[in-house]
């Protein structure tokens, strides 16, 4: 298929022409098919052929890369990862499992899945230098603050894995962010706790070994509750990657100028922390405290619906899933397995949240927008009923999500088609005028 656009009367199949009423110009662009989803329009020739950029502030309407790696269906409420769907992942597979179908492109062999823990496994410990970069925050630091930075800082650690046009240093960057995340994370929490720093262990699969670097303390030994583990394995698979979202994109961004991958991944990490995405976890549970009981739930619902004020109902909406986001669908059931088996009955939370839900699902307003439960808006009670805390949530997403952005961003490196990212903008600004010496202004 080209990719010309195509000055002049007839228009090839495939392809859309855009006609300029003023001047009657008319320009033909191709249409390009994907394996899935809707067809695309490639604009790359706009500019050169009408002089014209397109406008698409948030990108509600652009396609920015091709990829290979996640599909979403937003109108049916679907998730494939690498084709699989996200139910038969969360039910049949397991989080390295997960991460090694997104690096590599297919699930492994027994063998492809030994070799691929055992690496992970072996590159869980940091840089001990790391410890003494830590003790320099404040003791109240925001866990993600700490992510940004050190996950930024890891560059400087790991100078052996920087060339990004080497395929094996990619790979070996993309192995330690997957590995040392959680080491990280863990130590974030401890350092805001004065607790000692736990080192990992190469017995434990990665969510216990995740577990025992939060909880466990030198003076005793801790034991880790399968079920916790089983649970926070889950949770891992259900954020792994999600197409091109905000954090996504922002590694690519930054990727694209060929920056180094900790650098990348410290962008996403900040991107991932607001409350419009990742951020939400933690805010969704702060609103169900804010909320208190059921009674109030009419006086939130009333106020998420105001247009001139800005509080929005944390963990309600999408920008592409339409319907049911699936993975809340999986984090509701799982929340459900969780407490029942944890013996927490009758979780005041969990109860808040089911009312909210069911009257946010009735309320015209929320129909009307298609504004569905995502997928924070039940993690934070599992993470809770698992003894995670709040200013954890977004950490834990993070800690899962590595996986995703590094897949995506060796996807973009390996790209021949990848060029810096570099939007234009509808100025509106002054036009050119003349400097006013200091003397002269009035
Ligand atoms: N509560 C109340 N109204 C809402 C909400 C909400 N949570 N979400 C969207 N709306 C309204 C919005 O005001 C707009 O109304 P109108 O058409 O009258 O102006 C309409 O629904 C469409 O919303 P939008 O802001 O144009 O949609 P968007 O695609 O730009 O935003 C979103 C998507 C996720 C940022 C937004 O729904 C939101 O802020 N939700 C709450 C935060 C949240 O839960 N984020 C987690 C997202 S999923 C996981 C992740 O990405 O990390």
């Amino acid at each position: 298929m080209g990719n010309d656009a195509i000055r002049g009367d007839t228009a090839p199949e495939d392809s859309i022409t855009i006609v300029n009423n003023a001047s009657g110009d008319k320009v033909t662009f191709p249409i390009l098919q994907g394996s899935c989803g809707p067809r695309v329009i490639d604009i790359r020739k706009l500019y050169g052929a009408t002089d014209m950029f397109t406008y698409d502030p948030g990108f509600t309407a652009t396609g920015s890369c091709e990829s290979k790696i996640t599909f979403i269906d937003g109108e049916a409420g679907i998730l494939l990862h690498r084709g699989y769907p996200i139910e038969e992942l969360a039910a049949h597979s397991d989080f390295m499992e997960v991460c090694y179908l997104l690096l590599y492109g297919e699930l492994p062999t027994a063998g492809q899945k030994d070799k691929f823990v055992h690496a992970i496994t072996h590159h869980t410990m940091v840089h001990e230098q790391l410890h003494k970069f830590i003790d320099g925050f404040r003791r109240d630091a925001h866990p993600m603050a700490i992510m940004c930075g050190v996950v930024g800082a890891l560059s400087a650690f790991y100078h052996d894995s920087t060339d990004i046009s080497d395929p094996y240093q990619r790979m070996v960057a993309s192995y330690r962010m997957i590995a040392k995340m959680p080491t990280i994370a863990a130590w974030a929490f401890k350092y805001s706790l004065g607790q000692p720093f736990i080192y990992p262990r190469n017995n434990l699969n990665y969510a216990e070994n995740f577990i025992h670097m939060m909880f466990a303390t030198p003076a005793e030994d801790y034991e880790i509750s399968p079920v916790i583990a089983r649970a926070l394995d889950r949770i891992l698979i259900l954020h792994a990657d999600h197409e091109q979202n905000a954090s996504t994109s922002t590694v690519r961004l930054a990727g694209s100028s060929g920056a180094n991958p900790f650098a990348c991944i410290a962008a996403g990490i900040a991107s991932l922390w607001g409350p419009a995405h990742g951020g939400a976890n933690e805010a969704v549970l702060n609103m169900l405290n804010e909320i208190g009981s059921p009674n109030r739930i009419g006086e939130f619902v009333e106020k998420a619906k105001k247009p001139d004020d800005p509080f929005r109902l944390m963990g309600f909406g999408h920008r592409v899933y339409k319907n049911f986001d699936p993975r809340a669908r999986l984090m509701r059931e799982s929340c459900h397995e969780v407490l029942n088996e944890l013996g927490v009955e009758n979780e005041p939370l969990l109860e808040l949240a089911m009312e909210l839900e069911r009257i946010a699902l009735e309320d015209e307003y929320f129909v009307q927008r298609r504004l569905y439960p995502n997928v924070d808006f039940y993690s934070g009670i599992i993470f809770k009923a698992i003894g995670i805390p709040v200013s954890m949530f977004t950490v834990l997403f993070a800690v899962a999500r590595t996986v995703g952005w590094v897949a995506q961003w060796n996807e973009m490196v390996e790209d021949p088609n990848q060029k810096i990212g570099r939007p234009r903008q509808l100025y509106t600004g002054y036009e050119q005028r003349a400097y006013v010496p200091l003397a002269e202004r009035g």
